[in-house]
């Protein structure tokens, strides 16, 4: 099984990123091939809205960190995405990066009926916010990064098989066991 992790946290030492890293370990004891890309080391130039991917089937700008990604996302049969919620979204700097790569991820029939252009892979969604529970899910925190991220994944044709939110990181930075054992559980269950 080939693994991508795109870490959307700027923070190497943050709760997403160690969540991700108890994920690798496990991926990785269960004989996984695993790749991880850390967003914030991504040099990405924001999408023009040109639509020109479109029938292009590549992005008009210079390449970059963008397609570099999308060549990953292509390559692997899981994609594990985490990120903090900002603003009671995903990280603005992975938000560019899915900005850019639309055309790898849905394709578009001649009537604009969008078309799955990953589907059989499945995916993993970890979000954290400072919001504690449970008004990280009711007031949309963790919740609305899941929602962004299940949007871009859903259209792609990826099968959600986990997603982990974890509310309460300003009062509790560290990570319970049982933190982790969910980390792992979804891992053996991919
Ligand atoms: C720019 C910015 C916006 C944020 N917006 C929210 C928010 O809308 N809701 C919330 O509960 N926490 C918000 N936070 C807090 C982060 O979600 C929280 O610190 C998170 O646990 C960081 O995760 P990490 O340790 O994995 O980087 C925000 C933090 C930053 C820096």
């Amino acid at each position: 099984m080939k693994i991508l992790i795109l870490n959307g946290s700027p923070r190497s030492q943050g709760l997403i990123s160690r969540m991700l890293d108890i994920m690798a370990e496990e991926a990785r004891i269960r004989g996984a091939e695993v790749e991880a890309i850390p967003i914030r080391k991504l040099q990405v130039r924001p999408c023009t809205g040109c639509m020109a991917c479109r029938s292009r089937q590549a992005c008009v700008l210079p390449e970059d960190d963008a397609q570099r990604t999308l060549q990953k996302i292509q390559w692997a049969d899981v994609l594990i995405v985490g990120s903090p919620c900002y603003w009671g979204n995903m990280n603005g700097h992975l938000k560019v990066v899915f900005d850019r790569i639309v055309y790898g991820m849905m394709g578009e029939s001649p009537k604009g009926i969008p078309q799955a252009l990953h589907k059989g892979k499945k995916a993993v969604i970890v979000s954290t916010c400072s919001t504690p529970w449970p008004f990280n899910i009711w007031f949309n925190q963790t919740r609305g990064v899941v929602k962004a991220l299940r949007e871009i994944l859903k259209w792609s044709g990826f099968s959600i098989k986990g997603v982990i939110q974890k509310g309460g990181t300003k009062q509790h930075p560290e990570l319970t066991e049982s933190d982790k054992k969910k980390c792992r559980k979804i891992i053996r269950n991919l």
